[in-house]
């Protein structure tokens, strides 16, 4: 197995405020892997750390060998992160097409390829992303990620305050890319899906890491304590 991604001892500030108190977590090639926690437990700010937009980190994040902490945040994606951020991100004044050929690189993923895993956008491909459902929105904003070929896609709340037959429909995509072999580092509000679709799971409280393991050993004990639920 090949260490793809390897955060450690991360410490991150929002000013004079410190959210991330040493965080651990590493994503081998082709894993899935799942940032677990409660609201406000650092989730994002892990994922903010890694594409550099965080002012104040301390710690380690190596990517490939390559250490990212310092590095500004288009020389990271660069290096081959592609980033769902947490909340969707419209395009207005651009069609769907338009989108996805401004964030093409060279690679396997192109139009056609996406729009077999998110038939939705082949179907409105000369619609501007404005006019687009909310939940097809955000299909286009994971669709933009895959274009730049990453090696690495992070998605942060993916499939949050979608409707059930589309948060399904990104569900499916994701698997899809999973038997692709696309390592994936995933955080989501639904248990049940990243059970069903995780390879290791991390879970952190205040900041901290406090359980990491498989998917299977998530036991009620475990869930009421660290997810709430
Ligand atoms: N812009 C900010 N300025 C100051 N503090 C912040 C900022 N953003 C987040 N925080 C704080 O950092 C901590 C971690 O927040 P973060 O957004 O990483 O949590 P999260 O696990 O992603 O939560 P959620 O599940 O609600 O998305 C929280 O205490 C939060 O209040
Ligand atoms: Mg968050």
């Amino acid at each position: 197995m090949t260490l793809l991604l390897d955060v450690r001892n991360l410490h991150t500030w929002y000013g004079a405020s410190q959210a991330l108190f040493g965080v651990n977590l590493s994503i081998n090639e082709g894993q899935v892997v799942s940032l677990m926690g409660r609201n406000g437990m650092g989730k994002s700010t892990v994922v903010k750390s890694i594409f550099g937009m965080m002012k104040t980190t301390k710690g380690s994040i190596k990517f490939q060998n390559q250490e990212l902490l310092g590095q500004p945040s288009y020389k990271i994606a660069r290096c081959g992160l592609g980033l769902v951020p947490e909340g969707r991100r419209a395009f207005g004044n651009l069609t769907v097409s338009e989108n996805l050929h401004a964030a093409s690189t060279n690679g396997p993923w192109n139009e056609k390829s996406i729009h077999h895993l998110f038939p939705r956008l082949g179907e409105r491909t000369s619609q501007l992303s404005s006019t687009l459902s909310g939940g097809e929105q955000q299909m286009l904003v994971i669709a933009r990620a895959l274009m730049t070929n990453p090696y690495l896609l992070i998605l942060d709340e993916a499939t949050e305050g979608l409707a059930p037959t589309i948060r399904q429909e990104i569900w499916t995509a994701i698997g899809e890319l999973k038997r692709q072999g696309i390592s994936i580092l995933v955080i989501d509000k639904t248990l049940k899906e990243l059970i069903r679709i995780s390879d290791h799971c991390v879970i952190l409280e205040r900041g901290a890491n406090v359980w990491a393991g498989n998917p299977s050993d998530i036991n009620e004990n475990i869930s009421k304590r660290y997810l709430g639920v």
